[in-house]
């Protein structure tokens, strides 16, 4: 049976996501209106810059004062859209105490406050869903929440930051600089408000640590993930991976320790093999695999930035919570009943790909070679060069490891930095996916 009262929504941000979300509510509200079994109705628009002009808005809707929309009595669900923190944080609060369920796609804050957001939605008998959050119009978040949940996940491993793929991928397809193709991203509508968040890592680890909760069934904070960003990655790391037969790319990891009483969360960039599928991840797209036990190795793939695309992720959350409103139920809260310990990224096994500066003379080679040995990292290949940049007396070295912890490879970067012979290390970047 169709209810004729309309669900209302308050849209807390009308920026690239929120203005595509509104969109696509006034444009297909009448298919919206078939699949909830209720119309939905834009009930009010909060934003920071109420003289801002914003198509398809109806001007009486739009609001600089989020709480008073929230307050008003009348608001069923709200999607929360600004971004950061605060007041992203106390206006869903404040949505709960006032029997507002929630749609996010603030990862950002769910990373850092997820359990009590979460515990707040419970105490009140609320949804919060935040499908958007993570790999942008990818279904991730349920799948993994819903459809896996008699499974046991291993491992996931992906690209989960539109942003830094896309300008790790104009680096090394077109050569373009580095600020060159983040200004482009940018005026995509790719970046964060602080595109930092999104070249720092700190975008990847949040959308990291929200996964890893869900994979492992346990709390993962953000100050929980390992994390490196892309602002160090050269021209000369894209040579170097070429020679390789590799690409570079910023991966987001999370494993399950082999006794299964630990878990690692961490984000940085790595070599892959061209091999690989993901190293044809393009442009802003992302991708994830998911290693389950049962169900063996999943791959989910799609744009994950972006107006449209993120905008499609939270109307999916907000039929959902639409249905479970009119069914009376909530769907799944937040699974942490593992506890399982986050162990420090010295722990983390792989191997890894070191340049070195040295000297060019006899005996550096059998010098490096033993710091290496003693510190029980294993050498795979080695290569050594002329500077490209014709550094009189010095060579480049380049070592690749088998696998070893990453403590175990810290320190031999430490010995080798007071080793007279290396006049610098270049880069260290990890292999993974071979
Ligand atoms: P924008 O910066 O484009 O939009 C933010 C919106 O919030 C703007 O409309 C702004 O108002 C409004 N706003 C800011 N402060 C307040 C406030 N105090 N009260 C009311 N409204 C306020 O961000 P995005 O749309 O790009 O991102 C929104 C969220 O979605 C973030 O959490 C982001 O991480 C997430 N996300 C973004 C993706 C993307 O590709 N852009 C993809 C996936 C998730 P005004 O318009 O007046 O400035
Ligand atoms: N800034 C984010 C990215 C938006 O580039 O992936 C999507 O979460």
């Amino acid at each position: 049976m169709m209810r004729t009262r309309p669900l209302k929504v308050a849209l807390l941000g009308c920026g690239v996501v929120g203005s595509e979300v509104a969109r696509i509510m006034t444009t297909h509200a009448d298919d919206l209106t078939a699949r909830i079994g209720a119309p939905v109705e834009l009930a009010g628009v909060a934003v920071r810059r109420p003289s801002k002009v914003r198509e398809g808005i109806d001007p009486a809707l739009v609001t600089t004062d989020a709480t008073a929309l929230l307050k008003r009595g009348d608001i069923d669900i709200a999607i929360e859209v600004i971004g950061g923190i605060e007041p992203a944080r106390t206006l869903i609060t404040t949505a709960f105490e006032h029997g507002i369920s929630v749609v996010s796609a603030n990862k950002a804050l769910l990373a850092q406050d997820g359990a009590a957001l979460h515990a707040a939605a419970e105490q009140h008998g609320l949804d919060l869903y935040y499908e958007a959050a993570v790999a942008g119009a990818i279904p991730l978040v349920r799948p993994m929440r819903e459809s896996l949940a008699g499974d046991k996940i291993n491992r996931v491993m992906g690209i989960v930051n539109g942003t830094t793929n896309f300008i790790l991928d104009k680096m090394d397809s077109t050569g373009a600089g580095y600020q060159e193709a983040l200004d482009e991203a940018t005026a995509l509508g790719y970046a964060e408000a602080d595109p930092t968040a999104d070249v720092e890592g700190y975008d990847a680890a949040a959308k990291a640590a929200i996964l890893a909760g869900i994979a492992f069934h346990t709390r993962v904070r953000l100050d929980d993930v390992y994390r490196e960003g892309m602002t160090e990655v050269s021209a000369a790391d894209f040579a170097s991976a070429k020679r390789m037969g590799c690409t570079i790319k910023l991966l987001a990891i999370l494993e399950r320790a082999a006794d299964g009483e630990s878990v690692t969360a961490r984000v940085h960039p790595a070599m892959i093999p061209l091999t690989h599928p993901l190293a044809s991840v393009r442009e802003a797209y992302n991708a994830v695999f998911v290693e389950a036990e049962a169900a063996g190795r999943l791959m989910f793939y799609g744009p994950g930035a972006g107006g449209s695309p993120t905008a499609s992720a939270v109307l999916g959350d907000l039929v959902a919570v639409c249905r479970n409103k009119l069914a009376e139920v909530t769907g799944p809260g937040e699974s942490a009943y593992t506890q399982l310990p986050v162990s420090p990224m010295g722990d983390v096994v792989t191997r890894y790909h070191i340049s070195l500066d040295v000297a060019d003379k006899p005996g550096v080679l059998a010098q490096v070679a033993t710091t290496f040995a003693e510190h029980g990292v294993s050498i795979d290949t080695v290569r050594q060069q002329g500077r490209p940049d014709g550094v009189g007396n010095e060579a480049s070295l380049v070592v690749v490891t088998h696998r070893a912890p990453d403590a175990a490879l810290s320190g031999t970067v430490e010995a080798l930095r007071k080793l007279d012979t290396v006049r610098g290390v270049a880069s260290i970047m990890r292999v993974e996916g071979e």
